[in-house]
């Protein structure tokens, strides 16, 4: 394959900090209502083909539950912005699981909120944030979001979670519609700014209902070349093998790990909803329980001589 250099050399970096050691995080997709309109995303306000659901906290406390037995040590909650999800909501559900699971972090991944709602969910118990800036060039994000959407606040937003204390996790879609080659180096210069300590990067996908359909899609090939290359400039970030990567190959997963990756993020959420939480078309494992997934994974690390670990895998150098 083209990059084997790139790929291997990133591979090294990767196994010199974690070995052969891949994380694991538990995705819980508790909404899929959300406000907002990207014009790439298949739970966008005005698709009105998207099926929506909201998880109850006993629900959602109930996939922790069943997570915790397979060993997640990292509960990833995320969502549409929905604001039916306000602080008093959810707190509650943070607190909770941050009181049965002392041992395990708090992901968040409920998009762009105050600086203030940031900091009392930190102070229940959540411990790192998911935001993706989605594009650091300011002519592309205003292609990709409406007008009330705006990347000044997105990155504002990125810059408080850091500043409260929360580990934070960042990235794009790679060959997402309109995405330059100065677009792209752009991306890179916000990263290398921010210095996150967790990057998510996957293929853009289309979604057949809404605007951007019928473009193409992001290749394999240049998702796991910009992963080999944060992987070189950040060796000890969180950066995992995407689901979206799994869906535009069938070993992409696999092939993210051998270019860099070191976090797998397998789905805790109910059966009955996850077809329901479609961000693009033909998404992989909609139809597995947890411990399908789980151990369809494990095999897959195995496979190319990885291994899943039990472990909150924090950031640390
Ligand atoms: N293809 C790939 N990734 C997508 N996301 C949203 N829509 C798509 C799509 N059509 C990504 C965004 C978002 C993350 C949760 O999913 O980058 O931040
Ligand atoms: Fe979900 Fe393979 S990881 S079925």
């Amino acid at each position: 394959m083209m990059n084997e250099l790139l790929f291997r050399t990133a591979r090294n970096v990767a196994q010199e900090v974690f070995g052969n050691r891949i994380y694991k995080r538990g995705l819980i997709e508790f909404s899929s209502y959300c406000k907002n309109d990207c014009y790439y995303c298949g739970i966008r306000r005005s698709n009105q083909s998207a099926d929506r659901y909201r998880l109850t906290k006993d629900q959602i406390l109930s996939c922790c539950e069943s997570g915790y037995r397979l060993g997640f040590r990292t509960f990833v909650l995320q969502g549409g912005e929905d604001p039916y999800y306000s602080d008093e909501r959810m707190l509650p559900i943070v607190s909770e699981i941050r009181e049965k699971y002392p041992d395990c972090a708090i992901t968040l991944s409920l998009g762009e909120r105050s600086y203030e709602s940031y900091k009392r969910l930190f102070e229940a118990g959540a411990n790192r944030y998911l935001l993706r800036h989605e594009a650091a060039d300011p002519n592309l994000y205003r292609k990709l979001h409406p007008e009330k959407m705006s990347l000044e606040n997105r990155e504002e937003c990125l810059w408080n979670l850091k500043d409260i204390g929360y580990q934070v996790g960042t990235g794009f879609m790679v060959g997402v519609p309109g995405q330059t080659e100065e677009a792209l180096q752009e991306d890179i210069a916000f990263i290398r700014k921010l210095c996150p300590e967790m990057i998510g990067i996957g293929p853009y996908i289309n979604h057949k209902d809404t605007p951007l359909a019928g473009e193409k899609n992001g290749t394999l090939e240049q998702t796991l070349k910009l992963l080999a290359i944060f992987r070189i400039m950040f060796p000890h970030a969180l950066i995992p093998a995407t689901t979206a990567l799994g869906t535009i190959h069938p070993r992409g997963r696999e092939m993210g790990i051998m270019a860099g990756a070191n976090v797998v993020m397998p789905n805790l959420s109910p059966v009955d909803v996850r077809k329901k939480y479609l961000l693009y078309d033909n998404k992989i494992c909609t139809g597995e329980e947890a411990a399908e997934c789980q151990h369809c994974l494990q095999r897959r690390m195995e496979s190319i001589g990885y291994q899943l670990v039990e472990d909150r895998g924090d950031y640390h150098v």
